[in-house]
């Protein structure tokens, strides 16, 4: 079976699971669970290493899917996917150095140098995570590939 058409679909759901994870690690930090929050954005971490991995496969296969929309919606998705994919570029090393910083022998439940990056870093992840999301919809569901192109 081939499985390159189905990555899209697959990313979406990684996607999906990241926003998810990310929005419940920080449910947790703001009731102190740090236990919680570590294994949510560990999780998150995962399925978002995950996800450029089978990403960067899957645009190796195809190079770039070409949008089918015509007219006002096409700066509107290219500014999201423009957006997205810098932003997920900068998400790389905020993501790492938030990890380094972060209080990982748990003898506290407050680390300043972790919680001044961490307050940039989710926000880029989730908008990375959701604008994947809403960029899938618009060019798979929304305007899907015409035939031959
Ligand atoms: C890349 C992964 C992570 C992200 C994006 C992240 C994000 C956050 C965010 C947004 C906050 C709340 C900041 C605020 O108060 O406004 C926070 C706080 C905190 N996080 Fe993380 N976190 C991550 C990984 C971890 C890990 C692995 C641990 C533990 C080993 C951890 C422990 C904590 C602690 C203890 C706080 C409270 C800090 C304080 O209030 O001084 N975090 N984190």
């Amino acid at each position: 079976m081939e499985l390159i058409p189905i990555l899209p679909h697959f990313h979406a759901v990684l996607n999906l699971a990241s926003a998810i994870l990310l929005f419940g690690g920080f449910l947790a930090i703001r009731r102190r669970d740090v236990a919680t929050h570590r294994k949510r954005m560990a999780a998150a971490l995962s399925v978002s290493v995950v996800f450029l991995i089978s990403y960067l496969t899957y645009h190796a296969a195809v190079g770039n899917v070409k949008f089918a929309g015509e007219g006002w919606i096409r700066p509107v998705y290219f500014t999201l996917l423009i957006s997205h994919v810098g932003l997920a570029a900068l998400s790389l090393p905020l993501i790492f150095f938030t990890l380094r910083r972060a209080p990982w022998l748990l003898v506290s439940t407050t680390c300043e140098p972790h919680r001044r990056i961490a307050r940039l870093t989710w926000p880029v992840w989730m908008f990375v995570s959701i604008s994947g999301l809403v960029v899938y919809l618009m060019a798979f569901h929304l305007y899907p590939p015409t035939a031959g192109g």
